[in-house]
């Protein structure tokens, strides 16, 4: 029996259900542990042009290609090099994703017409279920609108993208909360290209080498200096001008917040005061839920103090500036 669209259920927690969907070409939204991924068969040239469609996407923007295991990758990439051998064994599944020479059968819809394509198989439980039903590759931007944050609830996909997704897989809230580290090994000397909760050292460690720490050039959009922004203005201060910064953008009128690990003890009356907690870890995880509740709340402006630039705290900060339009980390002396 067909059931009417209007019965469709948007929104459920089977991964045999969006595994079906997507072999019909439909789209998914799935959690992973960093962020909720918008998926589509990655081998359907429809399904991928609904992709960019859904979320305003422009082409030239390339996807990741999620995989349920290591062994997939052949299909994907033209050469796996040793050093992509070691990652994946050290941290797959899990937030790593790799940049690697494409295979020739990647549609180019895909990788945005570059000769690359990102890879990497979440830990997500709920993900791995779905891709090993599904049993291809899953092409999966994060599954928000394109320049807005990225969704860490099932809750965050429907505000988004709301009816023009199949199904949106829900697995609770995403356990790292901002998106996978991105390393590309296409090229001679790894780069990292976006720092995530693995960090530069882990991944030193396991190649055994140093690291280029600022990306040489690249078409990410993750790399423009606006991305990844809350619908307030965000406006980066350091501890000790949170006060100041924030009392000169009330006194324009503005509804301000102030977003730091601790509270300035002169805050200014009217506004507002947000904890990042102090772990870093907890502030990734609650980065993007809280930015989105300071728009709900109908924030102007939020006056961010970022913490410091130590393990996941740097993709903390990188994400930050972005939201401040500022662009990527300045290089490490
Ligand atoms: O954690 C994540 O990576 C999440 C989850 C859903 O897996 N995905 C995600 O996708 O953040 P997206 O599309 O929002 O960001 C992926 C980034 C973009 O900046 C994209 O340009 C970059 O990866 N990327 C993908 N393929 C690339 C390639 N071949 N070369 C350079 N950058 C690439
Ligand atoms: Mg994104």
């Amino acid at each position: 029996m067909k059931v009417p669209d209007a019965q469709r259920p948007a929104c459920g927690t089977d991964p045999l259900e969006g595994a079906r969907i997507l072999r019909r070409g439909g789209l998914v939204a799935f959690p992973t542990e960093t962020v909720y991924g918008l998926g589509g068969d990655a081998r359907n040239l429809e399904a991928v042009r609904r992709i960019f469609a859904v979320k305003g996407r422009p082409a030239g923007h390339p996807l990741i290609v999620h995989l349920s295991s290591v062994d997939a990758v052949t299909e994907w990439a033209a050469d796996w090099p040793e050093a992509a051998d070691k990652l994946a064994a050290g941290f797959w599944p899990g937030p790593l994703t790799l940049i690697l020479r494409k295979h020739t059968s990647v549609l180019p819809a895909v990788t945005g017409g570059q000769d690359s394509i990102g890879l990497r198989v979440p830990s997500h439980p709920l993900a791995l279920n779905l891709l090993q039903f599904f049993g291809g590759g899953v092409a999966a931007p994060s599954a928000n609108r394109f320049g807005h944050i990225s969704p860490t609830t099932a809750q965050h996909v429907l505000d988004d993208l709301g009816d023009s997704v199949d199904y949106v897989l829900d697995g609770g809230p995403c356990q790292v909360g901002v998106e996978s580290t991105i390393l590309d090994l296409s090229t001679d000397e790894p780069v990292l290209l976006r720092p995530g909760s693995i960090s530069g050292d882990e991944i030193e460690r396991v190649l055994g080498r140093k690291l280029t720490a600022t990306p040489a050039s690249t078409r990410a959009p993750g790399a423009l200096p606006q991305h990844y922004s809350p619908r307030a203005r965000v406006v980066l201060a350091g501890e000790d001008e949170l006060s100041r910064c924030a009392e000169r953008e009330a006194a324009a009128g503005a509804r301000v917040f102030v977003l730091s690990q601790t509270r300035p003890a002169d805050l200014p009356l009217g506004v507002l005061w947000r904890e990042l907690p102090l772990e870093a870890s907890e502030a990734a995880h609650e980065l993007y839920a809280t930015l989105r509740s300071l728009d709900t709340e109908g924030a102007d402006v939020v006056v961010a103090c970022p913490p410091g630039a130590v393990g996941i705290g740097t993709a903390v900060a990188d994400r930050l500036r972005r939201a401040a339009g500022l662009g990527n980390l300045p290089e490490a002396p």
